[in-house]
């Protein structure tokens, strides 16, 4: 590797800079990206900074250069900043002792469990699945992936063993590692026998690894199975790194797409790294000795880009956390931040929204003077609970970053620098250097005027873009370069103000998010026509007001006379089981028939407004096929 600094990634001061930078980035995206990537650790340097046609849809960035990833979030902080903390571990049960890991260690457990790896035959290119709760081995097995060039494929420890299986067999993974069990406020998820019942299914998988957490008793399958602590028993800790090419895959995360199948993102290594590295840095204003904290699991993209490889790649100390907000009771996040004097905190709308219903005294009692930024992801934040973060949690004295991103985009895309750049409530505001935002018509004309409303398009690359679908490089085509040719499209609406701010208003296509988990209307209606009964469902969402939107699904029963309680519950149960306990709707209505256009397209924003009764403003409705059955539905409303 050709550097020995920790790392030389500067950080934006000023508005100004940040305009010079923008305008840079965009007359000269090349040279703009090639200065920033000069600061990390190469193998060997890239021949061209940027290839693309979108058109295919192709997209390249550092072509030829070499490196790995691990080397710049973990060996090249060790010269200097061995000792330093890299990972603060605090655990769902607050009488447990938190537990600290230094670079130096960090990675000793990832070179150690690379080679266990490695004994267990997996290699280069290889995918493994990790379907883990929030511990530190979960980031040491990303990490250990990476190191020797496999492929992570991190399943959110939520989900249900149908939702595990579907992911595990999509990306054929050879190995699954997993826990016992997993804590969860006052629950103990039996996460191990999940997996059992998945892996009835996967055939691909040849050995899984069990870490010991909670000590609970668990079926063995012997040829199969084997302890994380068993097989590190005398495995040395060094392990030379794999030299990866800049477009390797590094992961594939799973996000839900408007069709039933969930879309594998795959994120590759060299764009990934410098992209979060660049965003984390610029966006939080982390400076040495900072402490961050990201409330996110990471089995989602928010804990991969800005939990594990953003801050480990600039050398940052930060949290993670293993419980839940409201256990033991819901001033936890508070008390974890006086505990560690966390100076950034990046949560979702949907945590602030739920603390907020709670009195402020439990946020009150803490001294959380070492708070400097606060953060949001996830949706649209509303403007009482963008006022209760600013004044009850940051006293009225922290900026606040509203961070547009997306599992698909890597890293965050439109956001306040902290600080740096004007914040503005419930704006996302300004795009960061080398991300070029625009609107659009439905019809897919650029909207020149600054102050506008339409459909949220990106108009070049830039290096933390997923590259590809797993496996499904035309429906990558289909549902991001196709809609709008020569745009990247989010399926995002959004406004823009005169000082040309954004704000996200919300999905425009068929994916609705429910306590900032993005779930496709399509599963979870495949799920509700599982029952035997129904013949057809439709899925919209309703404003809520923890959850900031709510599930309302309309079913079309085979019987009438049905007893609609038992119904609701066989329903619940079934999504539950079938995608997950978030999915679960939360009214069921059951009607007749579903309106339609003539091409047989349910008009969902016919039911999101019976939904949301919001019936003043259907429109016309002249255009459907049985016009007759919005009333009804209407007056069957419950
Ligand atoms: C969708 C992406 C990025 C990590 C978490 C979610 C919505 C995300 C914001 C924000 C308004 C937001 C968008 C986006 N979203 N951040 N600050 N303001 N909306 O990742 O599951 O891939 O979901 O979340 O609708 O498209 P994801």
């Amino acid at each position: 590797m050709q550097t020995s600094l920790t790392h030389k990634l500067k950080s934006i001061s000023s508005f100004d800079e940040y305009k010079k930078s923008y305008n840079r980035s965009v007359s000269d995206p090349e040279s703009f990206w090639s200065e920033i990537a000069d600061t990390f650790g190469w193998h060997r340097k890239w021949d061209k900074v940027l290839e693309h046609d979108w058109t295919i849809p192709k997209t390249k960035w550092f072509t030829n250069a070499k490196l790995n990833i691990t080397e710049n979030c973990l060996d090249r902080h060790l010269e200097h900043n061995a000792d330093q903390t890299a990972i603060i571990w605090e655990p769902n049960d607050p009488d447990k002792p938190s537990k600290q890991y230094s670079y130096r260690e960090l990675h000793s457990m990832v070179c150690q469990f690379a080679n266990v790896l490695k004994n267990k035959g997996i290699k280069k290119g290889d995918r493994v699945c990790i379907y883990m709760p929030m511990v530190i081995e979960l980031t040491v097995a990303m990490l250990a992936c990476a190191r020797i060039g496999a492929v992570h494929s991190v399943v959110f420890a939520g989900f249900s063993s149908d939702a595990l299986a579907t992911r595990i067999n999509d990306a054929s993974c050879k190995m699954l590692i997993t826990a016992d069990g997993a804590y969860r406020g006052t629950k103990n998820i039996p996460l191990k026998n999940i997996v059992d019942e998945a892996l009835h299914r996967c055939s691909c998988i040849d050995s899984t690894i069990i870490l010991k957490n909670t000590a609970q008793d668990i079926n063995w399958v012997s040829g199969r199975d084997s302890w994380w602590h068993l097989e590190s028993i005398g495995v040395s800790d060094y392990c030379e790194a794999e030299i990866m090419d800049a477009e390797d895959p590094l992961f594939i995360l799973y996000t839900s797409g408007s069709t039933g199948k969930p879309k594998g993102m795959v994120h590759t290594i060299a764009g990934y790294m410098v992209y979060t590295a660049y965003s984390f840095l610029n966006v939080f204003q982390y400076k040495q000795s900072n402490i961050y904290w990201c409330t996110a699991d990471i089995g989602w993209i928010t804990g991969h880009s800005y939990i594990v490889y953003g801050p480990l790649a600039v050398g940052a100390t930060s949290v993670i956390f293993e419980g839940i907000p409201s256990y033991p009771d819901y001033d936890r996040f508070w008390q974890v931040c006086e505990k560690h004097k966390v100076s950034h905190f990046y949560t979702a709308p949907t945590a602030i929204r739920a603390l907020k219903k709670h009195p402020s005294s439990l946020v009150e009692k803490y001294d959380l003077s070492s708070l400097q930024v606060l953060g949001t992801v996830g949706e649209p934040i509303n403007v009482e609970a963008w006022q209760w973060y600013n004044d009850i949690v940051g006293n009225n004295n922290c900026p606040i970053v509203d961070t547009w991103w997306q599992t698909e985009t890597g890293g965050i895309m439109i956001s306040s620098l902290a600080g740096i750049t004007p914040q503005k409530s419930t704006f996302a505001t300004l795009p960061l250097p080398g991300i070029q935002p625009t609107l659009i018509t439905p019809e897919g004309i650029e909207i020149l005027e600054t102050e506008a409303e339409g459909i949220l398009a990106i108009k070049f690359p830039w290096p933390g873009m997923a590259r590809t679908i797993y496996g499904d490089h035309d429906r990558y085509n289909k549902v991001y370069f196709s809609a709008y040719p020569g745009y990247y499209f989010p399926g995002d609406g959004a406004l823009r103000d005169q000082q040309g701010n954004y704000r996200i208003t919300g999905r425009v296509d068929d994916v609705i998010i429910v306590s900032g988990h993005n779930l496709g209307t399509a599963p979870i209606e495949n799920a509700i026509n599982q029952h035997p009964l129904v013949v057809e469902s439709a899925l919209v969402s309703y404003p809520h007001e923890i959850k900031g939107n709510a599930l309302y699904a309309y079913v079309i029963t085979y019987n009438k006379d049905e007893k609609e309680e038992e119904l609701h519950t066989e329903i619940k149960e079934i999504v539950s089981r079938l995608v997950g306990p978030i999915a679960k709707p939360d009214k069921i209505q059951v009607v007749t028939g579903l309106p339609k256009t003539r091409s047989g397209k349910i008009m969902r924003r016919i039911l999101r407004k019976i939904a949301t009764d919001d019936i003043g403003t259907i429109g016309d409705i002249s255009t459907l096929l049985n016009p007759d059955i919005v009333d009804e539905i209407i007056k069957n409303k419950k």
